[in-house]
């Protein structure tokens, strides 16, 4: 079965992207090709891959930890639906999810 996730970009247009289990959130954006710089290659120290979770699925992840959530307060234009994509694992469960790229930096 294929998965995918539906990201929308900085000029507002939406990819469907093929998405594999294991793997985060931020590569497969990433590795797409779309504009996410992701700086710290997934350590939780650049805050570069901040992005909106549609709210819908908000409930469907865990809780940002600590560590995030003081990446996430360097963030620009921070909101309550804000995550950092490094720290997101994709599961099956998560097939469909939306996300818009945050601003970048
Ligand atoms: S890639 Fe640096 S915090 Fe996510």
């Amino acid at each position: 079965m294929n998965y995918n996730i539906l990201v929308t970009d900085h000029s507002g247009h939406e990819h469907e992207l093929e998405a594999t289990p294991g793997f985060t959130i931020m590569e497969i954006i990433r590795d797409a090709g779309l504009d996410l710089e992701a700086i710290c290659s997934g350590c939780c120290a650049c805050a570069t891959c901040h992005c909106y979770l549609n709210e819908e699925w908000l409930d469907k992840l865990n809780k940002a930890d600590d560590d995030e959530e003081s990446m996430l307060d360097q963030a620009y234009e921070v909101k309550k639906n804000s995550r950092l994509t490094c720290q997101l694992t994709f599961s099956e469960e998560l097939n469909g999810m939306k996300l818009t790229l945050g601003p970048k930096f």
